[in-house]
Order: structure tokens, then sequence, then C-alpha cells
């Protein structure tokens, strides 16, 4: 299926339907974890739509998470990462002896994550998971995985649910691509 918004053809890739139903299974994965003392880090922008559903689905599933966000800015050459990434704005919660959730949009370098991660770390937490809606494969060039990841996502650049092109369409309820 494609529409078109403001004179740009969308083909969708990952429909509502199907993100909800995956969501729903990431969040079984997660509470299978039995998570200690859970504190879930959106990376905003782009995960705040995802983290929305994903922590209500966590509460059908049984757990009881603490959320804070975390903003980061990973430099990018037009639409792929440079390889910097600053803290715009941090958590405020303390981390140590707990478990971590970082949740993010797409996982393609891995720097954004992996830098997350040693941050969180290196303050004293006990375990810090990662959680992506989508997997791109072919770019990782930091040494991380997510834990949990939705989909894998094909080499396009994809905009909606929460993720942008030049600050449009994350008001979008799927994960679309822009052909033109
Ligand atoms: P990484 O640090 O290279 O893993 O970059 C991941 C970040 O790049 C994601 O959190 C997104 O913010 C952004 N990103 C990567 N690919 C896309 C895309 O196709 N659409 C929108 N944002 C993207
Ligand atoms: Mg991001």
């Amino acid at each position: 299926m494609s529409l078109t918004i403001d004179g740009h053809r969308i083909d969708v890739l990952f429909s509502e339907s199907r993100i909800r139903a995956r969501i729903n299974e990431l969040a079984g994965d997660i509470a299978a974890r039995k998570p200690h003392r859970l504190l879930v880090v959106p990376v905003l922008k782009g995960s705040f739509i995802f983290a929305a559903d994903l922590i209500r689905a966590m509460h059908h599933a049984g757990l009881s998470p603490e959320v804070d966000f975390m903003i980061l800015a990973s430099y990018r050459e037009g639409t792929r990462s440079s390889g910097k990434v600053d803290v715009l704005r941090d958590i405020e919660s303390l981390v140590k002896d707990r478990d971590v959730l970082l949740v993010d949009d797409i996982l393609e370098s891995g720097r954004t994550l992996a830098f997350a991660k040693d941050l969180l770390s290196a303050r004293g937490a006990r375990n810090v998971m990662s959680c992506v809606l989508l997997n791109k494969p072919g770019h990782l060039a930091a040494n991380i995985g997510a834990d949990f990841a939705g989909f894998d996502c094909p080499d396009l650049f994809v905009v909606g649910y929460g993720m942008d092109m030049a600050h449009q369409f994350r008001e979008l309820p799927f994960v679309g691509h822009v052909v033109k």
C-alpha cells in the first residue's frame, strides 16, 4: 500500500496492526527476563511513539517499569551516521544496581546505542539491555546488537511511527519509505 502526503509518495513497510502484534511479543520477551528494578530509557526523539506503545504493552505483560528520557544527537552526513554522539538531555534517575532497557527506533551503525550503553554501565547499572523497533542490517560499526528487535528493515530510509525525514512524517501510524 502507498499514500501521498504533501506531494511525497510513501510506501507502507510495516503496518499499524503488524507493529502492534510485534510489540506485544516484545513485551512478553522482556517480561520473561524478569528484569530487576527496571528503568526504561527511550532515546529521543525517534523512539517516542514506539516507547509509548511498548511500555503500555509491558504493563499488560505484568511489568511495572520506571521511565526516564535521554535525548542524544548522533550527527549524520546526509542520511548516514558520522559516529559522533552528544547528550542533549540526560536521565535524572540513578541507575546503580538497576536493570535498564534502552529503547530506540532503529539500530543502524549501533553507535548511538553503544554510546548510551557505555554511559549507563559506567554509572553502575546492573545490566543495560536494548530494544529497537527496526534492525537495519549491513552498517553495524559499534560492537552492539539489540537484545530485543521488532523487525529487520530493508536498507531504505524509513519514516513514520516517530521517525522523521527533515522533521516531517513522525505522526504516521505506520513505518514507511519515502519513494519520492
Ligand atoms: P546508529 O547510531 O547508526 O545506529 O543510528 C541510529 C539512529 O539513526 C536511529 O536512532 C535513527 O535516529 C537514525 N536513523 C537511522 N536510519 C534511519 C532511517 O531510515 N530513518 C530515520 N532515522 C534513521
Ligand atoms: Mg534515534
